[in-house]
């Protein structure tokens, strides 16, 4: 028996309508969840972040991820304690002990001293005195300090633990704040503190860091200590990472741009804009710090006129 030809073209037609049924389907918009044929675990009826909201539960914007209520704080992102998380007391000067957010335990030295090893040794040497393998490989131009050294001794807790949150001198050294949290920070000073003391206990090493008494010391010397001259250079003429200022009043300076005699206009441009002329011998490394003109004042008659600072 032959098949009609319009039979099979019939029976061909047919079989493919439910084809084509879905081929057009896809590209159907529709409010309803979709259908499924295996109706299992992975497609319940719940809320998932990037779909539309099918319960009605959420009218305001139809969108099941929430935005937090404003004010919203990820926990362990509060930072609302100063002394913690900055290093400085109510007044914003640094802190002369850790912070009481900071409880100290018997490991908390053992884990100063190792995260010292991993993020400041580098540079400060293994041993705190300054003299790291990039410093011995590298040379830097204003060499890290060694922690023994009398103003490190002196430092408060807080201004070390600033150096690592913020830096030091503009990047001389860059800030570890995003290497090291908060609680590590306050390790790293507490074994310091311990170092440099020789007091056993974090808590009154930190606290007996006791700093020089500067009411009793002439203006400009205090100004040499609180604005850090004191890092690059020395009052008793031994040359540090710049000259000392010992009898450099009316003395002859080699400079990049030629002798000068150094007189109050070259004392006060050397502080305003440091590389206008740089001492030779010297790396172009002072920077130039937020000065005001009393204090710029202050320091040029120190070092001018200071009996201290005579040969
Ligand atoms: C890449 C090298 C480098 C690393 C790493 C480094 N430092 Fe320093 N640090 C320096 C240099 C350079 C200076 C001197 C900067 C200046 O006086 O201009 C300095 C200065 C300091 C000072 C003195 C700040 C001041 O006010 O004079 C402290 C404190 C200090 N560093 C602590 C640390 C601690 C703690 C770490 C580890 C978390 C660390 N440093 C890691 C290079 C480094
Ligand atoms: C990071 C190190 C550093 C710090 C901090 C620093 N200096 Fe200097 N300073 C130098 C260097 C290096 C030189 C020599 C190179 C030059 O002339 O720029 C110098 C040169 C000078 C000179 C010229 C000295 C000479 O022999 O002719 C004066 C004056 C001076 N500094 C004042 C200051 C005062 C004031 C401060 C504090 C407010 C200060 N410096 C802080 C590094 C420093």
């Amino acid at each position: 028996m032959r098949t009609p030809l319009a039979a099979v073209i019939v029976a061909i037609c047919i079989l493919f309508v439910p084809i084509a049924f879905f081929a057009v389907g896809r590209g159907w918009v529709s409010d309803k969840p979709p259908v499924h044929w295996n109706p299992n675990m992975d497609t319940q009826e719940k809320g998932k972040p990037f779909r539309h909201d099918q319960s009605g539960v959420f009218t305001d914007d139809g969108r099941y991820m929430r935005t937090p209520p404003a004010g919203t704080v990820a926990r362990g992102y509060l930072h609302d304690d100063d002394a913690y998380s900055l290093g400085v007391d109510a007044d914003g000067k640094a802190l002369q002990k850790l912070p009481d957010a900071f409880t100290v335990d018997a490991t908390t030295v053992d884990r100063g001293k190792n995260r010292f090893g991993i993020y400041c040794a580098p540079c400060h040497g293994k041993d705190a005195l300054g003299n790291g393998l990039v410093q011995q490989h590298k040379g830097l131009a204003v060499p890290p300090p060694s922690f023994m050294d009398p103003r490190l001794i002196e430092m408060p807790a807080g201004q070390i633990y600033k150096a690592i949150h913020d830096g030091v001198n503009n990047n001389n050294m860059p800030s570890y704040a995003v290497q090291i949290p908060e609680k590590d920070r306050w390790a790293i000073v507490a074994f310091l503190c311990t170092m440099e003391t020789g007091e056993v206990d974090p808590a009154k090493a930190c606290a007996n860091k006791k700093p020089e008494d500067l009411s009793k010391r002439p203006p400009g010397y205090a100004m040499w200590k609180e604005k850090g001259c004191n890092a690059c250079h020395t009052l008793d003429g031994t040359p540090k990472v710049g000259p000392t200022w010992k009898g450099l009043a009316g003395k002859t300076e080699q400079t990049d741009k030629g002798p000068v005699t150094v007189d109050a206009a070259y004392i006060e441009e050397s502080i305003r804009t440091p590389n206008a002329k740089v001492v030779q011998g010297y790396p172009p490394a002072m920077p130039a710090l937020p000065l005001n003109d009393a204090e710029v004042k202050t320091l040029v008659d120190f070092i001018l006129n200071d009996p201290m600072l005579k040969p």
